[in-house]
């Protein structure tokens, strides 16, 4: 066989190799096959030297145009092929982690008792009051000593109050944060003190662990009727413009006097609804009864004289409210447990 005929042999097979390869790395193996340093092709070419003077021209021309032709044939073939898996690949990752994310989905909400705690933070916020927060593993001090309990306070008792020692328990009120806030900052203060608190209670109304915010106000010349205009503007705000609130002589053994405050309801006009019904919110007396307050009690401020609270120079009010209660009376909710059953169906009634 001749040189020349074994050349345009090999040009045909190739072709048809390059024909056959189906993805880039087989068509990667072709060229090796017949372009490679090992080919025969390439051997061919680098033999003309070799060969009669006569011979190499014709077989030069042969050789090279061969070469060429397969590279052409390889070059086109790789581009179908590159084209081909990549629109393979696109089929199959339809996902493309480059391009701008959908808008999420809405997952979760505030909790009720998030959303009515911020509710209330912003009235008081408004009214120019600061939140401050306090630990919930508190000294006996300062949840009851400098509240002025007496020593039989039944509070104190161990099977109403969850104690860590002697001395130390889970606060059962956010009061402490009034003398703590006292020691901290002189007067004029104007806080509130949301927080979590703890009683050894557990039924329909009451869970061992429930929320609270303290209220505390002291500057000269603070009067009950600042306590009332304040409440007043606070319960306007969370339930109705149309509100009026009442108070009613309470004891507590921080405040003197002491008041318990309650709101005309807001789903009837003295206790029977516009249909004429008994009102099933307020049980038909046309009051709610949504916190406890009082002035601050000059014994009180005692344990803070030092640092400017002088009971003859200073006055103030306290107010402590369950975030619980107000949420449970604004939305009608009947069960207190509902808040920490986590059930979907009742925590998303509250966008
Ligand atoms: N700490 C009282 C309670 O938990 C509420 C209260 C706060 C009353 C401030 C008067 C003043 O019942």
């Amino acid at each position: 066989m001749s040189v020349e005929t074994r050349i345009s042999e090999l040009t045909r097979e190739g072709e048809a190799a390059i024909a056959a390869a189906t993805t880039s790395a087989a068509l990667e193996d072709v060229r090796v096959r017949f372009l490679g340093r090992r080919a025969e092709l390439p051997n061919l070419l680098r033999g003309v030297a070799e060969l009669p003077p006569e011979q190499r021209g014709a077989v030069g021309k042969a050789a090279n145009q061969a070469r060429r032709t397969l590279e052409a044939k390889l070059e086109e073939r790789a581009g179908q092929l590159a084209a081909g898996e990549l629109h393979a690949r696109l089929e199959q990752d339809r996902i493309d982690v480059t391009l701008p994310a959908d808008p999420l989905p809405a997952v979760g909400r505030l909790h009720l008792i998030t959303q009515t705690r911020r509710e209330i933070e912003d009235v008081f916020i408004g009214l120019g009051y600061n939140v401050a927060e306090g630990p919930e593993v508190e000294n006996v001090y300062y949840n009851f000593d400098a509240l002025n309990h007496d020593p039989t306070h039944p509070a104190r008792a161990w099977t109403d109050t969850f104690y860590i020692s002697q001395e130390v328990l889970l606060r059962t009120h956010t009061s402490p944060m009034q003398v703590r806030s006292m020691e901290r900052q002189p007067p004029p203060i104007h806080i509130i003190v949301p927080g979590r608190v703890y009683r050894r209670d557990s039924d329909v109304t009451h869970t061992p662990q429930f929320h609270q915010i303290e209220g505390l106000a002291i500057d000269e010349g603070i009067t009950l009727t600042d306590l009332k205009g304040t409440l007043l503007e606070f319960a306007r705000a969370i339930f109705g413009p149309e509100r009026v609130i009442r108070l009613r002589p309470h004891f507590f053994p921080f405040t003197e006097p002491s008041v318990e405050v309650d709101v005309s309801c807001f789903n009837c006009s003295g206790g029977v609804t516009a249909s004429g019904e008994r009102c099933g919110i307020c049980k038909g007396t046309g009051w709610l009864e949504i916190l406890g307050s009082g002035m601050v009690d000059p014994n009180v401020l005692l344990h803070v004289a030092g640092n400017g609270y002088d009971p003859e120079v200073v006055q103030g009010f306290a107010f402590g409210m369950g975030i619980e209660r107000i949420a449970m009376l604004k939305h009608g909710v009947s069960d207190l447990r509902l808040f920490y059953d986590n059930d979907l169906r009742f925590l998303e009634q509250f966008p």
